[in-house]
């Protein structure tokens, strides 16, 4: 899958996002190495911190069905019910869920309807924790 069209699953799935607190509706969709996609949105709560990102919503749904080896991921995100303006980067424990599971070579794509970067894990997460 390009990395156009994984950004565009996650465009799509922030409309999954239930954000009544924040108004920030977030997507992601992570593909899989056999090729499966699991996608994700944020879920907030009225206690903030059970709130979930987008990613690990994504990255737990494909561990929970067995998935243990992921190519890359996409996130978008930006005001509830509006396109997205700017890029949307991955929260420090959502880049430590990642490192959990990918090596440094993981790519990150964040955009837009327009616009798509791509970095790799060990761009954003220097120097990480693993044990
Ligand atoms: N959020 C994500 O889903 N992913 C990120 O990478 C950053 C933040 C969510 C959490 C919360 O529901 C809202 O965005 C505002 O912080």
């Amino acid at each position: 899958m390009s990395d156009k069209e994984l950004m565009q699953l996650a465009v799509a799935e922030r409309n999954k996002s239930y954000c009544p607190y924040s108004g920030f509706s977030v997507g992601a969709a992570l593909l899989c190495s056999d090729g499966s996609v699991f996608c994700g949105a944020n879920i907030e709560n009225a206690s903030f911190s059970p709130t979930v990102c987008a990613e690990r919503v994504a990255f737990f749904s494909a561990v929970n069905a067995g998935k243990r080896e992921f190519v890359k991921i996409a996130i978008a995100g930006g005001k509830k019910g509006e396109k997205s303006d700017s890029i949307c980067a991955p929260c420090g424990v959502c880049r430590q869920v990642m490192n959990e599971f990918c090596n440094e070579d993981f790519r990150i794509l964040l955009g837009t309807e327009e616009e798509l970067k791509s970095y790799t894990l060990g761009e954003i997460l220097p120097l990480s924790f693993k044990l």
